[in-house]
């Protein structure tokens, strides 16, 4: 089936669909699925972003489909209650820029973490509303460019993240530049899309996904090829890179997880990295119960390259 049809295929509700096909990483009996066979680096810096020691990770790539890499939940569960608090509640307020700032929902000196998860009314209004944040370059959804007037400073911890992700697996260059995070509810899909607006598309697209499961769908260079179906559980790590880098891909549905990393015991164990704050995880845990977040962190500028222009 060519990804158009796929699509259709994964997200139509009645009849829905089977799911035999769609690649379990927890289980790679799939022969297209191997070990990574690359080289993986410890960079000593894992722990302070909450990932476990690289040596514990579990990776994979695609046998036909090089370049695509993906880590099975490298993150201790304290580290999934931290992130999902960072996209909630920091990654949804300036200098990020959001899809709600086009519609008036929110006055100037509001906080779509405070008038979510505080006393308002309008809370259950806007709870599902938020779609995404643009943080360092913004993304222009219009003109799919990236400009130096339309940029601000990435959160420090994310590109941390990122740039040990990508250290991990020898991508010792990589510049977190530009993130896009997506906010998704149960209902919600992200159509078929080639990430290309970045200049330099030899660097890697790092992706990062919380909370409930996606059926990620990727295709080749054209929407004519022959999608996979995979799933993307919380915590999961997808790097595009290589020649996967450009390939279509999209999300047609979100289902319902069965064991929620972030409700493991350990997640308790509260210690010196990737702190987190109770009443804060309260407020997050509910939201993230029927929704899905995912991080996609970029390099936009070629090595040496100063600005876009
Ligand atoms: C993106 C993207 C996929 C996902 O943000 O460009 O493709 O898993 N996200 O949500
Ligand atoms: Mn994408």
């Amino acid at each position: 089936m060519m990804f158009k049809n796929s699509f259709k295929y994964y997200k139509s509700r009645k009849p829905f669909p089977d799911l035999k096909d769609v690649i379990d990483l927890n289980n790679p009996k799939c022969s297209r699925v191997i070990g990574f066979r690359g080289k993986l680096l410890n960079t000593e810096t894992e722990h302070q972003v909450g990932l476990k020691p690289v040596r514990d990770w579990k990776v994979f790539e695609f046998v036909d489909i090089p370049g695509l890499i993906i880590i099975k939940n490298p993150f201790n569960s304290r580290a999934q209650r931290y992130w999902i608090i960072q996209a909630l509640k920091y990654y949804s307020r300036k200098p990020s820029k959001l899809n709600l700032d086009a519609h008036d929902l929110l006055k100037e000196d509001e906080l779509w973490w405070d008038v979510c998860f505080g006393q308002s009314k309008r809370a259950k209004q806007l709870i599902p509303k938020l779609r995404w944040a643009t943080l360092g370059y913004h993304h222009n959804w219009e003109t799919k460019l990236y400009s130096e007037t339309n940029k601000t400073e990435m959160p420090a911890n994310l590109s941390l993240l990122a740039s040990v992700l990508a250290q991990s697996l020898g991508y010792t260059n990589f510049k977190a530049e530009a993130a896009i995070v997506n906010y998704y509810r149960m209902n919600s899909t992200l159509g078929g899309h080639v990430d290309q607006s970045e200049i330099d598309t030899d660097a890697p697209l790092i992706s990062i996904s919380f909370g409930q499961t996606a059926i990620f769908l990727i295709g080749g260079l054209t929407q004519d090829e022959e999608a996979d179906a995979m799933y993307l559980q919380s915590g999961d790590v997808l790097i595009m890179s290589g020649s996967s880098r450009l390939r279509y891909h999209g999300v047609p549905k979100i289902l319902p997880v069965n064991n929620a990393p972030w409700d493991d015991e350990e997640a308790n164990d509260n210690n010196q990295y990737c702190k987190w704050d109770q009443e804060d995880w309260n407020k997050a845990k509910t939201y993230i119960s029927e929704a899905r977040v995912n991080m996609t962190v970029r390099q936009v500028l070629k090595p040496g390259q100063l600005t876009v222009s």
